[in-house]
């Protein structure tokens, strides 16, 4: 149901992912927790963002920072209780900001209860057949496909037969052919929306259903890409078998007042193949993982964008844009390397670092540029303080699973996920009441403190600040783009709801058209003109 003669909330809307491990630590133990959050939820508001998604905060044994759900209908005690949950989503209705929680679908952790009855019933249960266990092939498991972490994607259980998990073995997946597990997780959706949320972000959406009888698959699977170099779709992605689910969601969604929403999290390609799951019957929006992958480039850059645009048309959804999320290098430092060379995963000590000042002046001209793309927009906590991609942590901190499993080799993700600064001069730099946090931070994050940017003119803080409330203001979200030339070098300009939007990612400085006012820009700007690695908004005469 929608509000009459309202745009739903959700079509332009800046959604602020929350990290719940690292955002804020309530009482002192080191790890964020839900009344952490809620004690900073000003800071959202200030910034301008219309809603906050939480990363998983159900009780698990955080063997993949919580993407690893022992109970979908509760809080893990590490992070508070339901009635915590219940007073951070009452403050931020309070503030005027929308609650979106991490649905985790394609798995459970291995402690679930629905896992361990698993183990205990034996080859043949119903209980078993729940998840996808497999004899296996004489030794060997059932077939060679790998887990995204590294290594097997297979484990052997007591009894002989295997069961499958395309991440950590403390993650099986479910088997979506089930009934059960369908009227299960219908169920889980209600109640959290019973509880007032106004949406989910579906994990590894593309995932849930394998092609039948889990054929081999020779090629790489390219990690979470749901579409192989070869052309052909690897079984374990994007298959069709899935809209069917999301058809039966957005079924539970449509019966409650109030705009809810899905988001997906779908590594798939071309833009065509995302837009499926955005049909009128399915989900709401789709990160756009091609924007974020794309180099520092004018000409990749507009065709994604064009690209997008056109295929989310077919559907009549809005676009998404996203630069940073827990899983990538932050954009502060992905873009401080060589266009075209920007890594999203696995930089560590030994690996080449980033241009940290190049770095940060090509993020806050990304992020210039694409706050005033039509659609929706998602940013990652720290990145409105332009933080950094904590490279240097050393081997002995390190918690993500793809670290371990691949026995270093893949430096994982935990360098995005450092506790982010609030105010003073060291550590926890206020994450917390006391000095800890689960990852250490570097002593840079006392001058990046959400204090010490505030109020301070150019700071990044103040430019996401001002870039929120203008977009807010000219509606920019809702606005149709046009491309305009402006100059023969590598520049993006367009045009959108009446505001052009120039980015030079060209060694020379650019010219706008005369009478054009400056509104915004992520740098100085040279006489006028838009110089190297900057963006700028002006208002047209
Ligand atoms: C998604 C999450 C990631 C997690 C994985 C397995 O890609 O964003 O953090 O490790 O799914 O749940």
């Amino acid at each position: 149901m929608s509000e009459p003669n309202s745009v739903p909330w959700w079509r332009d809307a800046v959604i602020y992912q929350v990290y719940p491990r690292s955002f804020a630590d309530g009482d002192g133990d080191g790890m964020g927790d839900l009344p952490g959050i809620t004690a900073r939820l000003p800071h959202l508001a200030a910034l301008g963002v219309d809603a906050v998604w939480l990363s998983p905060v159900y009780p698990s044994p955080q063997k993949d920072a919580g993407y690893d759900v022992a109970d979908y209908r509760g809080i893990e005690a590490m992070f508070g209780t339901l009635d915590d949950f219940g007073r951070l989503s009452e403050r931020a209705h309070e503030l005027g900001l929308r609650v979106v929680m991490d649905l985790v679908p394609n798995h459970t952790s291995a402690d679930h209860a629905w896992f361990r009855a698993a183990l205990a019933a034996g080859p043949g249960s119903p209980e078993r057949a729940r998840y996808l266990f497999r004899a296996g092939d004489g030794d060997a498991p059932p077939n060679s496909w790998r887990s995204v972490f590294g290594g097997p994607a297979w484990t052997r259980v007591e009894d002989g037969s295997w069961y499958l998990h395309l991440f950590d073995s403390s993650q099986p997946d479910l088997d979506w052919t089930n009934p059960e597990v369908v009227a299960e997780f219908e169920d889980v959706l209600r109640f959290w929306l019973d509880r007032g949320v106004d949406g989910f972000r579906i994990d590894v959406a593309h995932g849930l259903v394998k092609a039948e009888g889990l054929p081999e698959w020779d090629h790489d699977q390219a990690l979470l890409n749901g579409s192989a170099a070869t052309g052909e779709r690897p079984p374990m992605w994007d298959q069709e078998g899935v809209h069917e689910v999301y058809r039966g969601w957005r079924r539970v969604l449509d019966a409650y007042p109030g705009d809810r929403m899905l988001v997906a999290e779908a590594w798939v390609t071309p833009p065509e193949r995302l837009a499926r799951y955005l049909r009128s019957d399915e989900m709401h929006q789709a990160f756009n993982f091609d924007y974020l992958r794309a180099p520092w480039r004018a000409t990749e850059l507009r065709a994604v964008i064009t690209s997008t645009l056109a295929a989310h048309e077919t559907v009549g959804a809005p676009a998404t844009w996203v630069l940073s999320n827990h899983d990538v290098v932050r954009h502060a430092s992905r873009l401080g390397y060589p266009a075209g060379q920007e890594p999203t995963s696995g930089v560590g000590p030994d690996d080449p670092q980033p241009d940290a000042e190049l770095g940060l002046r090509r993020a806050r001209a990304a992020t210039t540029f694409m706050l005033a793309l039509p659609g929706g927009a998602y940013v990652y906590q720290g990145e409105e303080l332009g933080l950094p991609e904590v490279t240097t942590l050393p081997a002995e901190v390190r918690q993500d699973p793809s670290f371990a499993r691949t026995n270093g080799e893949d430096t994982g993700r935990d360098g995005c996920r450092v506790p982010i600064p609030w105010e003073g001069g060291e550590p926890s730099y206020g994450f917390g009441p006391g000095p800890a946090s689960w990852l250490p931070q570097p002593e840079l994050w006392g001058r990046l403190s959400v204090a010490a940017q505030t109020g301070v003119t150019g700071s990044t803080l103040e430019l996401y600040r001002t870039l929120i409330a203008l977009r807010r203001e000219l509606h920019l979200g809702r606005g149709t783009l046009r491309w305009d030339e402006i100059d023969g070098g590598d520049v993006l300009a367009y045009t959108s709801a009446d505001v052009l939007v120039v980015a030079n990612l060209g060694p020379d400085p650019v010219a706008v058209p005369a009478g054009a006012t400056l509104l915004v820009a992520s740098g100085d700007l040279d006489a006028g003109r838009v110089p190297t690695d900057t963006a700028a908004w002006f208002r047209l005469p």
